[in-house]
């Protein structure tokens, strides 16, 4: 399973946001929803191996966390439609006095809670931690691994009591490439270096077939 976490440093916590200003008024929800639909969509299709945490701490209801995976039906790759579906959400109190995450539709849940809550749902996954500087995911050998989980940063990237928690959680600090990225842009570089890796020791075979020359 890969498992991808979007830390909204102010992304509302809260469905008190417009749609037709969605950048500028919900705190750069659209920055993290970018990433729902890199890490969950392919051309025409739904992964069904990946789960995405979006951590909002921004708005009066925060912190809140907005879980989607593999089961979710209802994941549309434009940001509008994710907008709306993340607006529901935001709008229900099924959360608020509830331990863990609260199902809102099949593979959509959300939670009341912060980096902790995350931490716990991931239960035994590889922690990374994707910032600039650090030695290259390709050459991260433990990679091709088990379950892992990939910390992401917002267009403010990581506050340091998110650094911190990271670090004492034991995530290991990989970078994608010399160039600062938008945060979907890494979540689609991450998901290409497991498929390809994926490809490579046979586990998915149609991609192999497709491509017998992938290195
Ligand atoms: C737009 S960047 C944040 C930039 C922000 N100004 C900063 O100083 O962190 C969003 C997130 O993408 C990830 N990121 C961007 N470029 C990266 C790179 N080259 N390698 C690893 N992670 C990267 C980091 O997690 C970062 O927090």
């Amino acid at each position: 399973m890969r498992s991808f976490v979007v830390i909204g440093q102010k992304a509302t916590a809260s469905d008190d946001f417009l749609m037709d200003d969605l950048p500028g008024t919900s705190g750069r929800l659209d920055v993290l929803l970018r990433c729902v639909r890199a890490a969950t969509l392919y051309s025409h299709g739904l992964r069904r191996d990946v789960v995405v945490y979006l951590v909002l701490f921004g708005g009066p209801r925060a912190p809140r966390i907005l879980r989607f995976d593999g089961k979710a039906r209802f994941l549309r790759p434009d940001e509008r439609s994710l907008a709306t579906l993340a607006r529901k959400m935001l709008a229900t109190r099924a959360d608020a006095d509830a331990r863990g995450f609260v199902e809102f539709r099949a593979g959509i849940a959300v939670a009341s809670g912060g980096l902790s809550a995350v931490l716990a749902d991931l239960r035994g996954a590889s922690l990374y931690v994707l910032e600039e500087g650090a030695p290259d995911l390709r050459t991260e050998r433990s990679l091709a691994h088990g379950d892992a989980a990939f910390f992401i940063g917002d267009h403010t990237g990581f506050d340091e009591a998110t650094r911190t928690q990271l670090a004492e959680a034991h995530a290991r600090a990989i970078g994608a490439g010399p160039v600062s990225l938008h945060a979907e842009d890494v979540v689609t570089i991450v998901s290409n270096e497991l498929d390809r890796r994926e490809a490579l020791s046979g586990r998915d075979e149609s991609v192999q077939k497709r491509n017998p020359g992938l290195t």
